[in-house]
């Protein structure tokens, strides 16, 4: 029997939680965040972070081949979730205004804001090679594992 999305987010939740437990250290949480998510979502070429600095979003911990290292907040498929500091997702990058290619594998993507205290302070970005990829479950899902690294780093 094949495990659904959501026990699959439902495991990751919980693999996430003792990943972080003990470790307040944003870059060192998003580091083995990208590197769980990376080798146990199926079909990704590429999974890591973005982090808000002077209305550029900067590379952070990633997972995957080299990316662009600078992307202002309104450019791409990550400037428009930090824009919006909404969950954004792309069925068809080569279909998105903007989209920056960093990969030519991929085909489809999903970006999803990391707001605390109520500011944003970078950006979640995974790329399939299959077309539409992503939906509404891996939406909630995703929030979902960014709420725990989140709440890993608070005081
Ligand atoms: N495709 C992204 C750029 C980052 S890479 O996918 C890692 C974008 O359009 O913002």
């Amino acid at each position: 029997m094949s495990t659904s999305k959501a026990e699959l987010y439902d495991l990751l939740a919980t693999q996430l939680s003792s990943l972080l437990a003990g470790e307040r250290d944003l870059v060192a949480n998003a580091a083995n965040f990208s590197s769980l998510i990376f080798h146990s979502l199926p079909d990704l070429n590429w999974a890591g972070f973005y982090f808000e600095k002077d209305g550029e979003l900067v590379l952070g911990p990633f997972q995957g081949k080299p990316a662009c290292v600078r992307i202002r907040v309104g450019q791409g498929v990550c400037g428009a979730g930090a824009a919006k500091c909404e969950t954004v997702i792309v069925p068809n990058v080569h279909e998105f205004p903007g989209h920056i290619a960093c990969d030519s594998a991929s085909n489809s993507e999903i970006v999803v804001p990391l707001v605390k205290d109520a500011r944003l302070i970078g950006v979640l970005d995974l790329d399939s090679p299959l077309p539409a990829r992503f939906d509404h479950q891996d939406a909630r899902g995703l929030e979902n594992l960014v709420r725990i690294l989140l709440s890993s780093v608070s005081s």
